[in-house]
């Protein structure tokens, strides 16, 4: 049916929602298991109407210029950073991301590296497979507690609320930072203390990082920051890395500044800063945060659906520059 918008995909998404964008549209996409340069996505985009694209792809103002058809660009991801969006609303085109569906699979993650790293699972786990584990011992891998200690999450959107809401199991005190504060009513209902973000630092265990990555949370963590923390602190980032400055973050840990970390993201993934995989205090997970198989669905879905309502000329749910329409 040539009146189907022709979407152009950048890499394959969960089988419901290839069938999904299958059936709703003229679909060419990636089908090798890898990033796309920026050449090959200008010449995807060249006569797409649709661009469905991830937060490895960087669409930048002149991939945008070269799809002279776009009408939306819709991005299979909470976080939108990958995308020039200030460009995208001087050309008209929507921009949507997926919020919401991937929160919970986030905030478990977080609490997969919290823990991970505290009692120092990872560590025993190399240990156990080396092959030189010589049984149980008094002052083996001691970790730290998680029950009663001082939480602090740097930024309380979704996911922050979602990994405080967690963290009351653990009978945590739970401090918070954030752009703008939560009523009285919602903090008590969370159970979390505002604090500023000095004062959070010098008085946390574990600082979690929940804030979205923007020119303003660029580099939020970094030398300063951790000069304030307690030297048996732990950092937890599943948000974006360039809001820790990795660089800062390896002098820290080899200084004794702060005592652990657990890291989903990183500043230039795939690569790292190469010290930290030499570290045994420190947990590396490969961008994991939204890696199930029902949120990467609904995510696919909620991408193909956003992507699919634009083409048909509806305005979509998950709208992330409305200035687009003014
Ligand atoms: C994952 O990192 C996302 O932004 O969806």
């Amino acid at each position: 049916m040539n009146d189907l918008p022709r979407i152009f995909l950048t890499r394959e998404l969960p089988p419901k929602s290839m069938t999904k964008l299958q059936a709703g549209s003229r679909l060419v996409f990636n089908q090798e298991d890898r990033c796309l340069t920026k050449t090959e996505i200008i010449q995807g985009v060249r006569d797409a109407d649709g661009l469905l694209c991830l937060l490895t792809d960087t669409i930048d103002d002149e991939i945008l210029a070269a799809g002279s058809n776009l009408k939306v660009v819709s991005n299979f991801a909470v976080g939108f950073n990958n995308i020039d969006v200030a460009s995208a609303t001087r050309r008209k085109i929507p921009v949507t991301n997926t919020p919401g569906v991937l929160t919970d699979s986030t905030a478990d993650m977080t609490w997969a590296l919290l823990m991970d790293a505290a009692r120092r699972v990872s560590e025993g786990d190399r240990l156990v497979r080396s092959g030189t584990w010589s049984g149980w011992g008094p002052l083996q891998l001691l970790g730290a507690d998680i029950s009663g200690a001082t939480l602090g999450l740097v930024g309380l959107g979704r996911i922050g609320k979602a990994v405080a809401r967690r963290a009351m199991g653990f009978e945590m005190n739970v401090k918070y930072w954030n752009r703008t504060r939560l009523s009285t009513e919602e903090e008590s209902r969370l159970g979390v203390e505002y604090a500023s973000l000095k004062d959070l630092l010098a008085e946390s265990d574990y600082v979690s990082v929940h804030v979205a990555l923007n020119e303003a949370t660029r580099h939020l963590i970094g030398a300063g920051e951790f000069e304030s923390m307690k030297p048996t602190a732990c950092l937890i980032n599943t948000a974006r890395g360039p809001i820790v400055d990795e660089k800062a973050l390896v002098a820290a840990l080899q200084s004794g500044k702060i005592s652990r970390a657990g890291l989903d993201v990183y500043e230039r993934e795939p690569s790292l800063e190469p010290e930290l995989s030499e570290m045994d205090n420190v947990v590396l997970a490969p961008h994991l945060g939204s890696a199930t198989i029902g949120t990467r669905t609904k995510m696919g879905n909620m991408a193909v659906e956003n992507c699919l309502m634009v083409c048909a000329g509806d305005r979509p749910v998950n709208l992330v520059n409305p200035d687009a329409y003014v």
